[in-house]
């Protein structure tokens, strides 16, 4: 399949996981994204991560909500399906419109860095994603823990909070785990 076919069967799988939520605002939600690049934008900035391609951000989302979906059914975990895809397409929207093309004085765009960040709203990575979701959509206790605690011990503030998000929403694990491995195996190939 090409690149384009991808990101467009990618793009229409979102879209029906989000409208299938019912959710009030999520029509809104989604006209946003798709004046947004959030379906061809990466999610990453160098070949070496995760989703350092055109759609890799869309890609890594479905990814994450896959793999969420398992553990959730694994576990006996209390998360709606409305929760599992609201929280597992929206976690990194943080990254929409900050990935900018990395072009060098030469013209050519960096093989090794390909992408540069130009954050205009460096609000913090999970803060910034519930943010974005909530002008668009209501989000329930689990959908706003899950997405603004889903990178785990790479926040400084989990340390400090992990007790009481664990005891809120137990689902928090298998949602960091989730977001891990799509981003270590299932992304992209591990270069290094
Ligand atoms: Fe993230
Ligand atoms: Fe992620």
């Amino acid at each position: 399949m090409s690149l384009v076919d991808k990101v467009e069967e990618n793009k229409a799988n979102i879209i029906s996981l989000l409208q299938e939520t019912g959710r009030e605002g999520i029509d809104g939600l989604v006209g946003w994204l798709e004046q947004s690049d959030y379906f061809t934008a990466p999610a990453s900035s160098r070949p070496d991560f995760h989703g350092c391609h055109e759609g890799g951000l869309a890609e890594h989302s479905l990814n994450v909500y896959q793999l969420f979906r398992g553990k959730v059914a694994m576990y006996g975990l209390e998360v709606g399906d409305d929760e599992m895809a609201i929280a597992a397409l929206l976690h990194d929207l943080c990254k929409v419109n900050t990935y900018k093309p990395n072009v060098l004085k030469s013209g050519k765009v960096s093989e090794a860095k390909p992408y540069v960040v130009k954050d205009e709203m460096p609000l913090g990575h999970g803060e910034k994603s519930v943010m974005m979701a909530g002008k668009h959509i209501e989000l329930t206790p689990n959908e706003a823990l899950l997405m603004r605690w889903h990178m785990a011990q790479f926040d400084g503030a989990w340390e400090v909070y992990e007790h009481k998000v664990a005891k809120s929403c137990p689902a928090v694990y298998a949602f960091q785990f989730s977001d891990h491995e799509a981003s270590k195996y299932v992304d992209a190939k591990v270069v290094r």
